[in-house]
């Protein structure tokens, strides 16, 4: 059998050996956090990475913010839970909207071509950093909306300070695991060689 799907030599549960394919093949979102604070330093290498990220014609279209006071993860969960009390009634876990982070990065993007594609670049940057340092992530599109939208969230969102024009595009949510899921499947059918001759 010929086998044409890109990514079909590699074992599931595999231990890779180069570091990088490793990292990448290793990190899972993470949803559940221990109580334990992120030191500042490893938020901004994080983040630092992020913006060393490929981004078209290196115009940097970005801005970045690191979260780690509680006065604003709890107050923004607050805001949350006035809107959606059951979420927090039906998870015996919950700590925040946050996906239970103790930090969060926030990232926005301006206006224009590419500028998504550049943020999303920057996170998986801050992901896979992440990850190696033994922290773990969650992009969370979620929050964006009660953060923009919402009336009450409106001090929490100014408090970002993000520059005209800037609009938020997602949220990290970093601390240290207390979970550790298996991988979610992946169609490897999506990946195919092109034959042409
Ligand atoms: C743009 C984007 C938005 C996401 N938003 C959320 C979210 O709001 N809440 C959440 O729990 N996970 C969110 N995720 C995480 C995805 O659910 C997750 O990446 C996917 O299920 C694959 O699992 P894995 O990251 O463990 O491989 C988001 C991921 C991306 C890339």
């Amino acid at each position: 059998m010929v086998c044409v799907a890109a990514s079909c030599g590699r074992q599931e549960g595999s231990k890779e050996e180069n570091p990088v394919i490793e990292a990448i093949m290793s990190r899972r979102s993470i949803r559940k956090y221990q109580d334990k604070a992120v030191p500042r330093d490893l938020l901004a290498k994080i983040a630092d990475c992020g913006i060393h990220a490929p981004n078209a014609r290196n115009a940097q279209r970005w801005e970045v913010r690191i979260v780690d006071s509680p006065a604003f993860i709890d107050g923004v969960t607050k805001v949350f839970l006035a809107e959606k009390p059951e979420v927090a009634a039906r998870n015996t876990f919950f700590k925040n909207v946050f996906r239970n982070a103790p930090a969060i990065i926030c990232v926005a993007g301006q206006e224009g071509n590419f500028v998504d594609i550049d943020c999303g670049l920057m996170g998986q940057n801050m992901m896979l950093a992440a990850h190696s340092l033994g922290l773990g992530t969650c992009c969370l599109g979620g929050p964006v909306d009660l953060l923009t939208k919402s009336e009450a969230a409106r001090p929490y969102y100014e408090a970002l300070g993000f520059s005209e024009g800037y609009s938020l595009k997602y949220i990290l949510a970093v601390g240290w695991p207390e979970e550790a899921p298996d991988a979610r499947p992946r169609d490897a059918g999506k990946v195919r060689f092109v034959e042409f001759e």
